[in-house]
């Protein structure tokens, strides 16, 4: 059974990457100290294919679970959801063995961590994830968070998972369009850390696009490998866990300035990437054949490498914006080569304009 381990002292824990694994998960927690009492939060896109294997399971195993769902949607990942989802722990009389079972896509982990992390001070959190994205990213290393009105995951904690059970099978049901946007950040860890792992992705996108099973458990393990080892070195984001953002400062102000309406995250990401290798290429720390076969990835695998109708002079504020009202240095994580980034924070204003303006499509 392919696994890794994120060792983090105490706080150390198993990812299981297996077809089918989902169906084992009442099995496979029986093996840990909890209570009968479960709780698995959920939204209803995902619980009309998922939960009755889910629940099936954990009762085989003797578990007593509740549901409850939160509806589908990043606006509902806010603090009225959270205390919704405290009554519905209270009221089935979740106590402090139980554990929340997050089963979904980020959105889902990300509030149901939360919910996790503060309900009678922190009860065990398990993370199904059902989405690429989250399979290769939200749900390994614990950040949980939600959103306040004037900004995406300002509350939030960290706080680690017990088991991540990742289902591949999971993935068929999922539009094509997610499917790409959690491509994006497959194609990021490519680029961050393992040369080799891009050049096999470029010859296999169009397998991956397909569905092909086997092809996607191979990219999330590698996808996962890289992220823990990363999150091992760096839990709390003091240091080198910042390289796990290339793409995302262009990303984010694309997707702030956009009223997150227009792309999805990993469109966004998609977009800042090609704009932080041009950034390097013209500050020359970067060579263009290299930025070829990442925009050529990019676009085989249905994603976005420039934007159209969203001001230049909109996007621009929200590079630094964060930065000046938290007085920190504007920090971009740029490409050296496919396999290796750098942190450079003397990235001349006139070159991001530049490279905006080259990315917007006439
Ligand atoms: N905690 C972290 O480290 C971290 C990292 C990256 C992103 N995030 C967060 O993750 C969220 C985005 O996650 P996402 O991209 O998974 O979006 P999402 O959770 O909104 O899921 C996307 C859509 O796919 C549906 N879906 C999920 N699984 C499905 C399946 N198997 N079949 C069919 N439909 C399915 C969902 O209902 C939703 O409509 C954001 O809130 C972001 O802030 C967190
Ligand atoms: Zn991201």
């Amino acid at each position: 059974m392919p696994q890794l381990k994120v060792s983090l002292g105490e706080r150390s824990y198993r990812i299981i990457i297996q077809p089918g694994v989902l169906k084992r998960t009442g099995e496979i927690l029986s093996n840990f100290p909890l209570s009968k009492t479960i709780m698995v939060i959920t939204n209803p896109t995902v619980s009309a294919f998922y939960l009755e294997p889910l629940l099936d399971s954990l009762v085989q195993a003797g578990f007593n679970p509740s549901v409850s769902h939160v509806l589908d949607g990043e606006e509902y990942k806010n603090l009225d959801w959270v205390r919704r989802l405290y009554d519905d722990l209270l009221m089935n009389r979740m106590d402090r063995g139980s554990a929340v079972i997050a089963l979904g896509g980020g959105v889902i982990g990300d509030i149901a961590g939360f919910v996790a992390a503060t309900y009678m001070r922190g009860v065990p959190f398990v993370q199904i994830p059902t989405t690429l994205l989250a399979q290769v990213d939200s749900s390994i290393g614990g950040k949980v968070a939600v959103n306040h009105p004037k900004g995406k995951n300002i509350i939030g904690s960290f706080y680690q998972p017990i088991i991540v059970l990742i289902d591949p099978c999971t993935l068929r049901t999922l539009d094509k369009r997610e499917l790409s946007a959690g491509f994006a950040e497959v194609v990021k860890y490519g680029v961050i850390k393992d040369g080799s792992f891009f050049s096999f992705l470029s010859e296999n996108v169009e397998r991956v696009m397909e569905g092909n099973l086997s092809i996607l458990a191979k990219i999330i393990l590698r996808s996962c490998e890289i992220k823990k080892e990363v999150v091992e070195r760096d839990e709390r984001e003091r240091g080198i866990r910042a390289i796990l953002n290339y793409g995302h400062t262009i990303g984010h102000a694309l997707e702030a300035a956009s009223h997150y309406r227009r792309f999805k995250h990993g469109e966004a990401v998609s977009i800042g990437m090609v704009g932080a290798a041009k950034i390097a290429l013209k500050m020359g720390r970067f060579d263009r054949e290299s930025g070829m076969r990442q925009i050529d990835l990019l676009r085989r695998s249905g994603l976005p490498v420039e934007f159209k109708e969203i001001d230049i002079d909109e996007i621009f504020p929200f590079i630094f914006r964060d930065k000046k009202s938290y007085n920190e240095e504007l920090r971009f994580i740029l490409p050296k080569r496919i396999g290796e980034v750098e942190i450079v924070t003397n990235v001349p204003e006139e070159v991001i304009l530049q490279v905006l303006k080259e990315q917007r499509a006439r």
